[in-house]
């Protein structure tokens, strides 16, 4: 394991761990310097690109955007969302993961799911790929978003998942709305970091949409909130913009030649 990951999983029960997600430069160099880890995750396909779901994300997609975002980010650990059937299989994984990862020069991947995947995890793993776990509401296979962790069946297989992940060798798994709770059970039960988003104060970390928090999307779910209305800054922008040309006074003299 590299001395970036390893500090980075040292930072469990010292501080909380900072994470938002970046699918540009322009972004990720702003957030670089509050942030522990960033993610280019594959919500950019719902976000920037009006799909039904992050499973039409490519690729090819990801990679372009990663490439943006690794020429902002200086400090932070930067994670890859790998895509919906990219790592159907062990081999399948291993070519795209090593793609990315040289493509990007990325720190790590993220994958999404527990059992069914821990051999394509290992495979990585063991070929030096760090890898990020995902648990929770998988949005690369949901049938639905609701939490997860009401069912005594539904708890005991993310807790073993966990479990699973952690044996695996991932160096942190991402919780994605899970119960209050069963978070926190997770959080005490392994040793590496758990990232929550819609799970609660009891993860390690938090992780959220930058353009969720900088209120760029219109997203309406319980576990965001919104701390800056950069639409409205931006209508307002525009508007002085479109006056002052339509009132000759921009482009003035110090802008012309
Ligand atoms: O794709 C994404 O942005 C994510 C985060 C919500 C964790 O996976």
């Amino acid at each position: 394991m590299n001395k970036k990951i390893i500090d980075f999983i040292k930072k469990k029960n010292k501080s909380k761990i900072i994470s938002l997600t970046a699918y540009s430069k322009n972004i990720a160099s702003i957030i670089d310097k509050h942030c522990d880890l960033i993610l280019v995750g594959d919500s950019l396909g719902s976000v920037l690109y009006n799909f039904s779901s992050t499973k039409k994300v490519t690729l090819d997609m990801i990679i372009e955007h990663s490439k943006s975002v690794r020429q902002g980010v200086k400090k932070s650990l930067m994670v890859v969302d790998m895509p919906h059937n990219t790592y159907r299989n062990p081999k399948e994984a291993l070519t795209n993961a090593k793609k990315i990862i040289s493509k990007t020069k990325c720190d790590a991947v993220k994958l999404e799911g527990g059992k069914k995947i821990i051999k394509v995890i290992k495979i990585l793993i063991k070929n030096k790929i760090p890898v990020m776990g995902h648990l929770g509401v998988l949005p690369q296979s949901a049938t639905n978003f609701r939490f997860k962790g009401k069912k005594t069946s539904e708890r005991k297989i993310i807790l073993r998942d966990s479990k699973l992940l952690e044996e695996a060798g991932v160096f942190s798994m991402v919780l994605e709305c899970v119960e209050s709770s069963l978070a926190k059970e997770i959080t005490k039960s392994i040793n590496v970091p758990t990232i929550g988003i819609g799970a609660s104060v009891n993860c390690d970390g938090q992780v959220l949409v930058t353009d969720d928090l900088i209120g760029l999307s219109n997203i309406k779910v319980r576990f965001v909130k919104k701390y800056l209305n950069i639409e409205k800054q931006i209508n307002n922008a525009v508007l002085k913009y479109k006056q002052d040309v339509t009132e000759k006074k921009f482009p003035a003299k110090k802008h012309s030649y």
